[in-house]
């Protein structure tokens, strides 16, 4: 089996997420794409010697075309809209699936509508959405409100597509993140994967890649995963840490960073799931361990992330000084989204 696949993944050129269609449930006939996934893995020099550890990977999905991981899962999504006919896609959004979802839409001729919290998405994901020809709604309170609205509107009319990470569209095509991890390790798998947690969309994603890339005996093995929200908006890791089955979510999350300012994440069950079953973990960090980590992946790294981008390495730093994750670990940290999309937090 694993032969097979390599062999067939020897025809297909770059690294993308439509490499991988033969696992993905649209066709590639159909996709609807502007070049999405083929993002970096830089191996660190700086901070892996000052953090002390062997190898550490950062994949740098700043590098997607609307400047996010979300275009992996948009492309798919889209496609699928497509495929049955849909002439409109609606999403709640902090930021940048709204960016994601207005780029893709305008691509496929798709109306496009986000609801986003007014005041609380970063100006340059605003500015995406605009031009990319959307339709904006801005809603009093945050996100969860948002996502509320959407799926009373969708329960309502279903002719409207919902483009938020419950989509299992969205959730398939962010997997492919996984597959060109192996491959651009050398069909290795890390020890450790830590990766930035919002709304849980993502890791869902990435834990259901490694099952996969198991299932089809390509590996034998997966990295722990450990997700990482903000202090302030951690529901998921709350609910790790007291070992309990449901999450209680927050009325009021509060983080600077916003793309992961969500109280009531709706794929909270994939993050637990993925946590628990890979032995890995859910942590906090705080607002200044996150901007310290945002700087130091700028200039040691070379990579502008947002904030919410940097909890993955901020969640790192502090591991290693449990000593969860050993010097001699593969680890690859997720930067989920580029910095310029938030200049206000370095501005100020
Ligand atoms: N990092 C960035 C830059 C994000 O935009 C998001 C989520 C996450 C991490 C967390 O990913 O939700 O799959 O756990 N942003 C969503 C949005 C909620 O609307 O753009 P997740």
């Amino acid at each position: 089996m694993r032969d097979r696949f390599t062999s067939t993944l020897a025809q297909l050129g770059p690294l993308s997420v439509w490499r991988y269609a033969n696992l993905l449930p649209v066709s590639r006939d159909n996709s609807v794409s502007i070049g999405e996934g083929g993002t970096g893995l830089p191996r660190s020099r700086r901070l892996a010697r000052d953090l002390h550890l062997r190898e550490l990977y950062f994949k740098n999905e700043g590098q997607n075309p609307t400047g996010s991981f979300k275009d992996r899962g948009m492309t798919v999504a889209v496609t699928r809209a497509m495929e049955i006919g849909s002439k409109s896609a609606l999403c709640a959004s902090t930021g940048n699936t709204s960016a994601s979802m207005a780029a893709y839409a305008a691509k496929a001729g798709l109306r496009a509508e986000v609801l986003i919290p007014k005041g609380k998405i970063a100006k340059g994901k605003l500015l995406q959405a605009i031009v990319h020809g959307a339709k904006i709604v801005e809603l009093k309170g945050n996100f969860d409100n948002a996502l509320q609205k959407a799926r009373a509107i969708v329960e309502k009319n279903n002719r409207i597509y919902l483009a938020n990470s419950l989509n299992p569209y969205r959730i398939e095509g962010q997997k492919t993140i996984v597959f060109e991890i192996w491959e651009q390790l050398g069909h290795k798998v890390p020890d450790y994967l830590l990766v930035p947690v919002g709304n849980a969309g993502n890791i869902s994603a990435i834990w259901k890649g490694f099952k996969e890339l198991i299932r089809l005996r390509i590996t034998n093995r997966a990295p722990r995963l450990i997700g990482v929200q903000a202090a302030g908006a951690a529901p998921i890791a709350k609910a790790y840490s007291q070992g309990v089955e449901t999450v209680k979510f927050l009325e009021n999350p509060e983080t600077l960073a916003s793309a992961i300012r969500i109280g009531a994440p709706a794929r909270w069950k994939g993050a637990l799931s993925a946590v628990r079953e890979s032995k890995g973990a859910m942590l906090t960090v705080g607002d200044c361990e996150i901007l310290h980590a945002q700087r130091l992946l700028a200039d040691h790294e070379g990579i502008f992330a947002e904030p919410a981008s940097a909890t993955s390495l901020a969640g790192l730093i502090r591991v290693r000084k449990t000593g969860l994750i050993g010097a001699n670990d593969r680890v690859v940290c997720i930067v989920t989204g580029h910095g310029l999309k938030d200049q206000k937090i370095i501005a100020s």
